[in-house]
């Protein structure tokens, strides 16, 4: 008998090239007269959102823009985007961008209607009512947070990247549309490509994994073994760009209802201190933590091998997992991912950081549910040998 398990995905998914174009339609499907757009400075000016504005303005449905979500949003830019909302009086948010303008659009469609700071509710359940409508269009594939009850905002006053969990958290509608993300640099494509696999990968081993979220990360592990490197190689072959998306989103949906593990739990206190993109610093960790891990759940991850095509099905648990451990050190080489000590972090830093960094990821709660639970001191080794 397994426990049960609780799934929350958006009520209206809308897939494939031309999405976006049902964005008008949904939000007036929902009542929403007035949309905040909350953006990053980049996406903000791009032709994609003049066009969904437009559409948004033949339907009679007003917005005001706010753009600055910086990446790995900040508690800031939460504030600032609802002093925004409330000024115009905004009874739905959209937001258009990577995860850092979903989060933070999250972040504000919540704080529209609950009391007190975001800090309030960081953590699992605890936010008291549920926001105005979100709406989510990702632009990169991806972290999946258009599919998930989950926001990563960093709390600047305790440079702790707060991790809140909550069911009212998830979007009203998420519109899926691989073509906006033609435009990925490569940098971009592995960072995002690599955090993908990391949720699908992380989804199945995990302590919570359940027969809903398995289907989910399976389909994102096979889809990122089939793609991410073509994607990275041909920024503009659809078909590598389309799986990728679809593999964002698949692995939104497994890890949101599963559970991240060790690796996004030391990768957060990484990127808070030395501002690493939150895929980078996943893709960093991924190899070494996997190296830690596989003892504990040799079938699932040599099932993870086999679907990303590394190991031959007829192989055994032992064969795939060492295959396993080899290919995602491959993988960072093909797609240029560096390791830590060729990121600007010099070995000082990284040592007076390593025990706040450990102490944090141990609170975060992802790595007790790491298939192989890590003392302090074997995080603190993992950091090290990452380095
Ligand atoms: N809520 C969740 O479920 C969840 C899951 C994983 C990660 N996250 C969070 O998501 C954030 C990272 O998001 P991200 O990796 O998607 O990147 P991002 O949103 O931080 O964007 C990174 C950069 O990419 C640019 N960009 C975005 N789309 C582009 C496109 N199509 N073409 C060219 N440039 C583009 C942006 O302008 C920005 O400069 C982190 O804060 C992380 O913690 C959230
Ligand atoms: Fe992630």
């Amino acid at each position: 008998m397994t426990s049960p398990a609780h799934i929350n995905i958006p009520s209206s998914i809308f897939i494939g090239a031309g999405a976006i174009d049902q964005v008008g339609p949904e939000v007036k499907r929902f009542g929403v007269n007035r949309l905040l757009i909350v953006s990053d400075p980049f996406m903000a000016k791009t032709e994609h959102l003049e066009h969904i504005l437009q559409a948004l303005q033949a339907g009679g449905i007003e917005s005001i823009t706010y753009g600055d979500v910086t990446p790995d949003p900040t508690d800031g830019n939460v504030l600032e985007g609802l002093a925004l909302l409330k000024e115009h009086r905004c009874d739905g948010v959209l937001a258009f961008g990577g995860g850092s303008s979903i989060d933070a659009g999250k972040g504000i469609a919540v704080m529209a209607t609950n009391s007190g700071h975001l800090s309030d509710y960081m953590g699992y359940n605890l936010i008291p009512k549920k926001g105005i409508p979100l709406f989510a269009i990702p632009t990169t594939a991806g972290t999946g947070s258009e599919m998930t009850r989950v926001t990563v905002i960093t709390d600047t006053s305790r440079h702790v990247k707060m991790m809140i969990l909550d069911p009212h958290l998830v979007p009203a509608a998420a519109f899926v549309d691989y073509t906006l993300t033609f435009t990925m640099p490569k940098p971009l494509t592995a960072h995002v490509g690599v955090d993908t696999l990391t949720h699908g990968l992380e989804a199945f081993v995990s302590r919570k994994a359940n027969a809903m979220t398995d289907v989910f990360a399976i389909s994102c592990i096979h889809q990122v073994g089939q793609h991410l490197q073509r994607a990275w190689h041909h920024p503009d072959d659809a078909v590598a760009r389309e799986g990728m998306m679809l593999a964002a989103s698949h692995g939104g949906m497994a890890f949101a209802n599963s559970s991240v593990c060790l690796v996004h739990g030391m990768s957060r206190p990484l990127g808070a201190m030395f501002h690493l993109p939150h895929g980078l610093s996943n893709a960093i960790l991924l190899p070494a933590v996997t190296r830690y891990s596989v003892s504990s759940a040799q079938e699932r991850y040599s099932t993870v091998a086999k679907t990303l095509g590394w190991a031959e099905v007829t192989e055994t648990e032992q064969m795939a997992c060492d295959k396993l451990i080899s290919g995602l050190e491959a993988l960072n080489a093909s797609v240029e991912i560096p390791r830590l000590r060729d990121c600007d972090i010099s070995e000082g830093n990284f040592m007076s950081a390593l025990d706040k960094m450990a102490e944090d990821a141990l609170a975060s709660g992802s790595p007790q549910n790491n298939p192989r639970v890590p003392t302090l001191g074997d995080i603190k080794k993992l950091y090290l040998e990452a380095y």
